[in-house]
């Protein structure tokens, strides 16, 4: 969601923020721009719709002249998406130039108050207060842009990443963070910005993370990090080692494919490292047993996908460790007054880990005294930085919209806690635990396993490419996984999909269901196998078009089914994480056949920074 890269060096700066804002398409956006120092002023170029029509208008940056500039690529909030309202915003002289990620929520009355003292405003965005209320202070106090950009943040509410050039010192570039993600890259005689690492991991691996109002001065001899008094904050790089490839494509036509095939070695580097002589070793958490044993209840609160985790999760932690749980939507949660203390572990699932309801969910949490634990992607995010411990899912970046190596990388931790806590309160037997762990360690080679037989999937895709409705049941756990099932295909395809209970259908959704209608039944959860087939029974008895998808052996289903798809048997708490592997296949090849934009599907960012 927005995108943000800044560089002040010696190369021309507009060829170098095009490539960077490139890497950060995949956060989804409606427009894009930059502005340069030219030697002169400060000259800026947006357009709306792909990145390709502003590097066109530029001449992929060689048109624009100047070594230090910014760049930005926006998904609408405040105004519809437009050239006018596209960043960087310029002050009214056209002194100040600023790109923004999230949302200034007292713009309107900040707003008011500049026209109320002659200021022009041109577009209808939160940001351009940013730029004019900087211009307000500098000429107001006579006083340098750090002061400006002080008073401004005390100013302020909501949430924001900054980049900001001045026209009267273009040999420097601000930028400051609140809520909203923000790297400093560090190079030899040049620096940059950028709202995430893929931007500029071409040109450096030094990075500093900035808190909450560190503001950051980048020159070309250096980057001096401040506080709001003015005092300078050290701060300690972090060397990124990500392979670089894994923030390309390396020959596959969609980064949603690749992160599919990557799932059994994304697991495997989540759970390896993780498990040493037959225990679960989980260095990164503190929890004793006494503080395990004093939680009343655990509470998951998580978005999307992650919140369809949450409800896997459930499942899982309830039959392992007998103590309850509650899952609950991020945005919900934060606003319903929690009964929440001590006595409960809220469980924060995020792969960017800064989804900005999440990010507010925990700190409600924390604020009235639970203990928190999240799960994350993202190392040095916000969510993991500020939860009491945090878990790790080895997932390496995520480029698609879509999520896949996180979620099942999500799962695999969640198995690991379940298990751990498990023993850690003697709720499961010895047998029993190794028999898990032995589970768990075979997991990515039956996922290789499901990934051979793609192409069966890819054909019941080229048959059922077309359909209008797409009804997705389960009971159980199977019910859990089918909300993946259904969420991925509709963000990718933009069919319509609903996931159900196969027990609640007939309590009203099943009037939805006709001839040639496409259901996609779950049923690996063997306990509840024949019940969910009754279900099936009554949707075929409508007319419905049935793919069914169980475990190898359990052939019976044939007799129910008009197309079934077998997948290697684990335990029953641990099937989703096969399960989930056709249905990703199943969302992506009907979005390949439909023609979409599958890695940056319409209307959809990567990280959900604003509310
Ligand atoms: C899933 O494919 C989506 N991209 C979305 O639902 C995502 O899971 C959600 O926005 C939460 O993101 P997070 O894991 O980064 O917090």
């Amino acid at each position: 969601m927005c995108g943000i890269v800044g560089y002040i060096g010696e190369e021309q700066a507009a060829p170098l923020l095009l490539q960077g804002l490139e890497k950060l398409e995949y956060r989804g956006y409606d427009s894009a721009g930059v502005a340069v120092y030219t030697g002169e002023k400060l000259e800026v170029a947006k357009a709306k719709g792909r990145l390709k029509i502003l590097s066109d208008m530029l001449d992929e940056g060689k048109s624009l002249r100047g070594t230090v500039g910014i760049g930005h690529t926006r998904w609408a909030t405040h105004g519809a998406p437009s050239d006018i309202n596209s960043h960087p915003q310029v002050s009214d002289s056209g002194k100040f130039a600023v790109v923004h990620n999230g949302i200034i929520e007292n713009y309107l009355t900040l707003k008011t108050f500049l026209m109320d003292r002659g200021v022009t405003f041109v577009s209808e965005t939160d940001t351009e207060v940013v730029a004019q209320l900087l211009e307000y202070y500098y000429k107001k106090y006579h006083c340098d842009i750090l002061e400006a950009m002080i008073r401004v943040i005390h100013k302020v509410e909501g949430s924001y990443a900054l980049g900001v050039i001045c026209q009267d010192s273009p040999d420097e570039l601000y930028a400051v963070r609140k809520d909203s993600p923000l790297i400093v890259g560090l190079g030899q005689g040049e620096s940059f910005i950028a709202s995430d690492v893929p931007a500029i991991l071409a040109k450096t691996r030094e990075i500093y993370r900035l808190n909450d109002n560190e503001i950051v001065r980048l020159t070309r001899s250096g980057v001096t990090v401040f506080n709001t008094d003015r005092d300078e904050v050290h701060k300690e790089p972090v060397h990124i080692d990500w392979d670089v490839s894994a923030a390309e494509k390396g020959g596959y036509e969609h980064f949603m494919f690749k992160e599919i095939m990557e799932q059994p070695k994304a697991i495997r580097d989540t759970i390896s490292p993780r498990i040493r002589d037959g225990k679960i070793v989980l260095d990164d958490i503190t929890l004793t047993r006494e503080q395990v044993e004093s939680f009343r209840r655990i509470v998951i609160v998580a978005c999307g996908s992650a919140y369809h985790v949450g409800v896997v999760a459930k499942y899982a932690l309830e039959q392992l460790t007998r103590i309850p749980v509650e899952v609950d939507v991020a945005s919900e949660f934060r606003y319903r007054h929690p009964i929440i203390d001590d006595k409960a572990l809220v469980l924060i699932i995020s792969q960017s880990g800064e989804t900005a309801d999440t990010l507010a969910a925990m700190r409600e949490a924390k604020r009235l005294g639970a203990r928190t634990l999240s799960i994350v992607n993202v190392v040095g995010s916000s969510i993991a930085n500020e939860s009491d411990d945090v878990l790790y899912t080895w997932a390496g970046p995520e480029i698609a919209v879509a999520t896949t190596k996180a979620y099942s990388t999500q799962l695999a931790v969640v198995y690991l806690l379940a298990l751990y806590l498990a023993d850690l309160l003697d709720t499961i037997s010895p047998e029993e635990y190794e028999s898990y762990l032995d589970d768990l360690q075979k997991l990515p080679e039956q996922i290789e396993a499901v990934l051979q037989n793609r192409e069966h999937i890819q054909y019941f895709a080229s048959r059922n490419f077309n359909a209008k409705d797409i009804f997705f049941i389960g009971r159980n756990i199977d019910y859990a996984l089918s909300l993946e099932g259904s969420l991925k295909l509709k963000e990718i395809s933009y069919i319509h999909s609903e996931a159900y209970a196969a027990g609640e259908l007939k309590h009203g959704t099943i009037s939805l269901v006709e001839d040639g209608t496409l259901v996609v039944a779950l049923a690996s959860y063997l306990p509840l196998f024949d019940k969910t087939m009754s279900n099936v029974k009554e949707v075929k008895a409508r007319g419905a078009y049935v793919l069914g998808l169980t475990v190898e052996g359990k052939t019976e289903i044939e007799k129910e089914t008009d197309f079934v798809f077998y997948l290697p048997a684990t335990n029953t708490m641990m099937q989703p994480s096969l399960m989930v592997v056709p249905l990703q296949l199943f969302a992506y090849y009907v979005a390949a056949m439909k023609g979409c934009d599958i890695d940056k599907p319409r209307n959809l960012a990567k990280s959900v920074t604003v509310e």
